[in-house]
């Protein structure tokens, strides 16, 4: 059976790979817009939400909107009942405007600055079923400073990691939550201050089904903790947990021969492994990467093509300021040709596999989307499509080299809309010319 044919309950595919996309309407696009070019397709961010929902159908699915803050998915997530977890005040603040109710929305407090922390028990006063999640006792006193005695949740470091890269893995990494050897000691002792009505981990980002043994040691964990404040062994007050939240991190197959992350059966392991759960307790989730991830492509126009020595570098307009992933983690994103605008070139069905290195315009050396990779032979003025690039992509761009981010069109059915314009120039500087440090007059060139 092909993996398109493997559709779940739901009717969907398992996975949107970068060649399932509509290649004329990708050209159509960038024609349209110019590259570099987001696409993120909605209908398929609503069927990541429906899939998760259909595994977990128990569980309180909560989308951590780091992986893609843009407003037109926020309110696509928010229409399919999914939660949203925040990590700063920014997150929190476009999950609000994206009209997330206060009961549906977590603040995960990693550190926080005072500003966001003002922020938050600013709106927390206005929307008092928000939960703030909390991984350090300094935090719950700063929170207690400033008059917030609310709904808190206690991130836990559970001491099992997993993840796609080691920069990703949070769960034993120190920064994150309070050691689990006093996690028990300090749910108590927040309680005294505040409303505790959960505990809270996570693993890391991009788990796959080889690592679902470190997904279940830690969801064991928690579990055992939730179960130990609810009804506590010595004479230490019970505490009303409603839910055990074992964060995100469900992976999604980026390279062509990953297989799709059997969700069903990572549902079932998570059920088994949190079991018993407290009286009116529920599970909760944190998924990211896996609502967004295959949602998305960044389309990139090909400008040189260079042989030098015994690679042969396609240089593109898009680059790390555009999809930060391969350079910071050396992540793998697969890549189609999809040939040229309108031009003689042969088809690129008919152009042989090529090995290829795919660089980028920033002055870094890392700067390569891959390398020696077989692409249909890439020509200058072909049009690539980088999948997978939903979850992580814009989100982690920026404006190094003095690169404008890139612009990005929502599909929803037979419509697109930009989203997000390409930003110019004049962006750049906006922060600048806005402070009075640069008065300068510009050059009347198109900017
Ligand atoms: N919950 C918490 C507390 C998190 O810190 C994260 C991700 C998630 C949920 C969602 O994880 P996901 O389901 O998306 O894996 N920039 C990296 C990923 C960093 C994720 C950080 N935390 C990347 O591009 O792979």
């Amino acid at each position: 059976m092909s993996e398109r044919d493997a559709r779940d309950a739901a009717g969907t595919e398992p996975v949107r790979r970068v060649t399932d996309w509509d290649a004329d309407r990708l050209r159509r696009l960038a024609a349209d817009h110019d590259t570099p070019l987001y696409v993120q397709d909605l209908g398929r961010v609503r069927e990541n939400c429906e899939r998760l929902t259909d595994a977990f159908p128990d569980a309180d699915v909560r989308y951590a909107v780091k992986a893609h803050t843009g407003r037109a998915v926020l309110e696509a997530v928010r229409a399919t009942g999914l939660d949203a977890e925040c990590a700063s005040a920014g997150e929190l603040d476009r999950a609000l405007a994206a009209g997330f109710d206060g009961d549906r929305l977590h603040y995960t407090a990693v550190n926080p600055p005072a500003r966001d922390l003002d922020y938050v028990v600013g709106v927390a006063a206005a929307e008092p079923d928000l939960t703030v999640t909390v991984g350090a006792v300094d935090t719950l006193d700063r929170l207690a400073e400033r008059g917030y005695d609310g709904r808190v949740c206690v991130r836990v470091n559970p001491g099992v990691g997993a993840g796609h890269h080691e920069k990703v893995r949070t769960g034993g990494a120190a920064k994150f939550g309070i050691p689990y050897d006093r996690a028990a000691e300090a749910a108590r002792a927040a309680a005294d201050r505040f409303d505790v009505v959960g505990v809270h981990a996570h693993a890391g980002s991009g788990i796959d089904s080889d690592q679902l043994d470190s997904h279940r040691e830690l969801v064991a964990r928690m579990g055992e903790l939730a179960r130990e404040l609810a009804s506590p062994d010595g004479d230490a007050a019970p505490i009303d947990i409603e839910y055990v939240d074992v964060g995100g991190g469900f992976g999604v197959p980026y390279e062509p021969a990953d297989s799709p992350l059997d969700l069903p059966a990572v549902a079932e392991a998570t059920r088994e492994a949190v079991a018993p759960l407290p009286a009116d307790a529920t599970l909760a989730i944190e998924p990211g990467r896996y609502v967004v991830a295959d949602a998305g492509v960044l389309l990139t126009r090909v400008n040189t093509v260079k042989p030098a020595g015994d690679e042969r570098v396609v240089g593109v307009d898009a680059g790390m300021t555009d999809l930060l992933r391969p350079a910071m983690y050396d992540a793998y994103h697969p890549i189609r040709n999809l040939g040229g605008d309108g031009s003689d070139a042969p088809a690129p069905d008919d152009r042989p596999a090529t090995p290829v290195t795919v660089a980028g315009p920033i002055c870094e050396t890392g700067d390569v989307f891959c390398r020696n990779r077989a692409l249909a032979d890439p020509m200058r003025g072909d049009l690539l499509a980088v999948g997978i690039a939903g979850a992580y992509g814009y989100e982690m761009a920026n404006q190094y080299n003095s690169r404008p981010r890139p612009a990005e069109i929502a599909l929803d059915g037979d419509t697109s809309t930009v989203v997000r314009r390409r930003e110019t120039l004049d962006d750049l500087t906006t922060v600048e010319r806005e402070a009075g440090a640069d008065r300068s007059a510009r050059s009347g060139v198109d900017r």
